[in-house]
């Protein structure tokens, strides 16, 4: 063991945090946790380990679930297609390995939702074999160590710090380095202030005696975020129940379910929401009221920025013509039992009847 590895593994030994899946690595818990820390904080992501791991003890019972429940389950999270590639894991487990996770990482690899990273964990900490991990964490200590300035989302990037990972990886402890090294950028090297005075790999440390650790790691700017207006009819009937849309195409929060919406580019009066066409195709000839039209909200994903507004229509019958599209109408106290945004679920909160 060289120095490096040496003190990361006694800084985990002393400082790592206690949790689950740590002390009962099983691979069905390791890549579970995996695929939730990919999308949260340990934090927050200790929660729905906990719910999930209560509702479905075994990679088997996951797989038998409805892919609404897993859905449902991973509320809040976000990335929705994760929650979906992680049910079909889960059958493919079932199907191909006879519900056991393969100690192979290019079978593994293969696997829905699984990619080089969550490979080399489930490979490295279920079952000690010798692959690198690189997250977020990784590339911050790593280009700070090193002191290394290429950006960590170029295609050199990816490779250098890949070669590096693999390089400073203990090779006969590859799930405890792993873990340290994620747990160090987690706890002592964090992205904002450092307390580099106190930190045992100081001396180790390029960035540090280069005073560059601020710039590190270095990024290319992604390009601009491209804003969608989505314009909410909130489609009340008499007896309060609302009528909610399934998303079905390959778009944002697919099979989840929102409000019918007119999309547009720039924001929209109410004027022009209710003379589109979705709207008179949906609303066809009924009498309908206007009601409370929300402030925007503003929901920020990855490459694009949501602005929400909620517009209350309130209708004397029901909808007939659109009973064949999956438009289903709940009340109050049936929306719990649909998985929505957290969008949606932010609007429902603050506009309880
Ligand atoms: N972040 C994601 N996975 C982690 C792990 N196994 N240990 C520490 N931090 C993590
Ligand atoms: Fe990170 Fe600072 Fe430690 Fe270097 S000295 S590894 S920048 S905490």
């Amino acid at each position: 063991m060289n120095e490096i590895q040496e003190t990361l593994a006694r800084w985990y030994e002393a400082r790592k945090r206690e949790l689950p899946w740590r002390s009962e690595p099983t691979p069905y818990h390791v890549w579970l946790s995996e695929i939730i820390l990919q999308q949260t904080r340990v934090n927050q992501g200790l929660e729905y380990f906990i719910r999930m791991v209560e509702k479905w003890p075994t990679l088997e019972d996951l797989s038998k679930a409805s892919e609404e429940e897993v859905l449902k389950m991973w509320q809040g999270l976000g990335y929705y297609s994760r929650a979906r590639n992680l049910h079909q894991c889960a059958r493919q487990v079932v199907e191909n390995h006879g519900g056991a996770f393969p100690k192979d990482y290019e079978l593994l690899r293969k696997l829905k939702g699984i990619g080089d990273y969550t490979a080399a964990a489930i490979a490295s900490i279920a079952f000690n074999l010798p692959y690198a991990v690189v997250d977020g964490n990784v590339y911050r200590v790593l280009s700070r160590l090193y002191d290394i300035d290429t950006p960590i989302n170029s295609r050199e990037g990816n490779k250098l710090f890949a070669q590096l990972a693999q390089d400073l990886l203990d090779k006969n402890h590859p799930g405890l380095h792993n873990q340290a090294v994620m747990e160090f950028g987690a706890l002592q090297c964090i992205p904002q202030n450092p307390d580099c005075i106190q930190c045992p790999l100081q001396s180790h440390c390029l960035a540090f005696a280069h005073h560059t650790v601020e710039n590190r790691p270095q990024k290319i700017k992604k390009l601009q975020v491209k804003t969608r207006y989505f314009n909410y009819l909130v489609i009340r009937t008499p007896d309060n129940g609302l009528y909610l849309r399934k998303r079905e195409s390959n778009d944002i929060w697919k099979n989840l379910y929102d409000f019918p919406c007119v999309e547009s580019m720039k924001p929209l009066s109410p004027e022009e929401i209710i003379s589109s066409e979705y709207f008179k195709d949906l609303i066809h000839n009924q009498k309908f009221v206007i009601g409370r039209i929300s402030t925007p909200y503003v929901h920020k994903l990855t490459h694009q920025t949501i602005i929400a507004t909620f517009v209350e229509i309130k209708i004397s019958c029901f909808l007939l013509t659109i009973k064949t599209k999956n438009i289903p109408l709940a009340f109050e106290n049936e929306l719990g039992t649909y998985p929505v945004p957290k969008l949606i679920d932010n609007y429902l909160t603050n506009n309880k009847h």
